[in-house]
């Protein structure tokens, strides 16, 4: 008995100190986490002149962030007619931070640091990286559900395949086909809109469903009304997604692409094409192993190709036609330049007098430029990196804002904040008064927008970039329009 009862006892005890051993080290590596190592960094930081707002114990500064949206969220802008000093308005916390700290400075998301970088050369030096160090951050709960492992997402060696294919697939050539397309798709827009004069109308909406149609027949080609399907089920998957618990958006489907058939469809019927879907279903059966794309992985970038061009697209036409409804001369100039360089009739519009409609992209720009579709983007390191005169320690997100350096008067001088096309006379480095990367609408270096590219290496004549040049199309045929 004796002796049962001490090995009970000692057994006891050392259940006890194993469970105390396990919670002390989890309280330990906890408060490391979310005391220890913020501090360090924050002292870090500030020793390198870097400042921001004091992190407050495991929110880190998230009250005073959602506190200052709310306030300017329910206050109407003042003065948006002759103003567009939206900084403050779509990002208070940043634009006040900025104000205290200056340019660069570091903010808490619970325990997590992210220094945001408003410096043109700073951000420059992130966006122009070529030894992978500055990576896309993982992505955690709904933005994970849409975008999974989607091009804009991925890093490294699996990037470099697919930004290839995309890069293929956007490329002139291929895009060319899609221009017919895309006037009809105006064409047919303005023709509804015609039973609405003297009514209201909800431009967003109306470009949201035009820029679907065209991403559809860029991305998906002939599939085009199986891609249109598709982007209608990923617009409810989205609304439910917001709404709903995240329980029952587990639950929705992509029925055709789980049953694969519209990929079937494409191998009966014409082969494969150039479009993006294409290219996806030949890496699908790509015999080289490391080169094959999973079912899933083809998903996630037809939901990336969606969402990354389908509402910013439609932001930034919705933004243009506001900035023209209130700035009638320029909207005289630009019908007028339209309807110099083509006649009445829109069809007639080729490549060659896109790349004329000079005041029509100077309006573009200018739009781009207050109305950002994209307003920043973030990056993570996961190891001590050198930026410019700092040195950042590893596990931290840094972030560049595309708002912050379009609004900077420094930059753009006193009149940042108006409509005026002109500056962009002289293009964009006259625009930026010599700081052409205080005008990044569509990022910069290697991961610049797949949907806005340069292509001057690869074909002499054709100087011009494809998604401008669609957008152009788009928008010259708005312009045509009799007032
Ligand atoms: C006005 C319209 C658009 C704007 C302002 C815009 C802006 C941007 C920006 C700023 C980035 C870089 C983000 C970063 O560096 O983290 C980006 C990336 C991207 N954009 Fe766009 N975009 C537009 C339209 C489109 C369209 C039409 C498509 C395709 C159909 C598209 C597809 C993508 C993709 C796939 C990426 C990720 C590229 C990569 O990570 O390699 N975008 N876009
Ligand atoms: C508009 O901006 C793009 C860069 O985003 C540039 O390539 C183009 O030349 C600009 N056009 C004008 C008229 O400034």
């Amino acid at each position: 008995m004796g002796i049962e009862i001490s090995t009970i006892r000692y057994l006891l005890i050392s259940v006890c100190v194993t469970v105390l051993l396990y919670l002390l080290t989890i309280s330990i590596s906890f408060l490391h986490k979310v005391w220890w190592k913020p501090i360090h960094i924050q002292n870090l930081l500030a020793s390198q002149g870097i400042k921001g707002p004091p992190y407050k114990f495991l929110y880190g500064n998230t009250q005073e962030m959602f506190k200052m949206v709310k306030e300017t969220m329910t206050k109407p802008m003042e003065n948006y007619l002759q103003s567009h000093d939206i900084f403050p308005q779509v990002k208070p916390h940043r634009h006040s931070w900025i104000n205290i700290y200056g340019k660069n400075f570091l903010s808490w998301r619970g325990p997590e640091p992210l220094l945001c970088v408003t410096e043109p050369e700073l951000i420059k030096e992130i966006l122009n990286n070529k030894d992978g160090v500055y990576l896309k951050p993982e992505t955690k709960g709904h933005v994970k559900m849409i975008l999974g492992n989607g091009l804009s997402m991925i890093n490294g060696e699996k990037w470099v395949q697919r930004r290839k294919l995309a890069n293929h697939a956007f490329y002139a050539e291929s895009l060319k086909g899609v221009v017919p397309a895309m006037i009809t798709a105006v064409e047919v827009m303005l023709e509804k809109w015609k039973d609405h004069e003297g009514k209201e109308i909800d431009v967003y909406e109306e470009f949201r469903i035009l820029t679907s149609e065209v991403i559809s027949r860029t991305a998906f080609g002939s599939s085009y009304l199986e891609g249109k399907n598709m982007f209608e089920m990923l617009t409810d998957l989205v609304k439910l997604g917001s709404t709903a618990s995240s329980n029952s958006f587990f639950k929705i489907r992509l029925p055709f692409f789980e049953k694969e058939e519209m990929m079937k469809n494409r191998e009966l019927s014409d082969g494969y094409g150039r479009d993006y879907l294409s290219l996806l279903l030949n890496a699908n059966k790509d015999a080289d192993e490391l080169k094959r794309i999973s079912i899933q992985d083809m998903v996630d970038e037809c939901k990336t190709m969606y969402f990354a061009g389908h509402e910013t697209t439609a932001s930034l036409l919705t933004w243009t036609c506001l900035l023209l409804a209130i700035h009638t001369d320029w909207q005289d100039k630009a019908r007028k330049e339209v309807i110099g360089l083509m006649g009445e009739k829109s069809q007639i519009l080729d490549e060659k007098c896109i790349a004329k409609l000079k005041i029509v992209n100077m309006i573009i720009n200018e739009s781009l430029r207050l109305y950002p579709p994209v307003l920043g983007s973030p990056r993570t390191i996961d190891r001590q990196v050198r930026l410019g005169k700092f040195t950042l320690p590893s596990d931290m997100n840094v972030g560049f804002s595309i708002i912050a350096v379009h609004h900077d008067p420094k930059i753009c001088g006193e009149d940042v904040h108006k409509f005026k096309p002109d500056r962009f006379s002289g293009g964009t480095v006259k625009a930026t008064n010599n700081n052409p990367m205080a005008f990044i609408p569509f990022g910069y270096g290697p991961r610049t927008c797949v949907g806005f590219q340069l292509r001057n290496d690869r074909e002499q004549d054709c100087s011009g970039d494809d998604f401008t040049k669609i957008l152009l199309y788009s928008f010259a045929c708005i312009c045509s329009l009799p007032s």
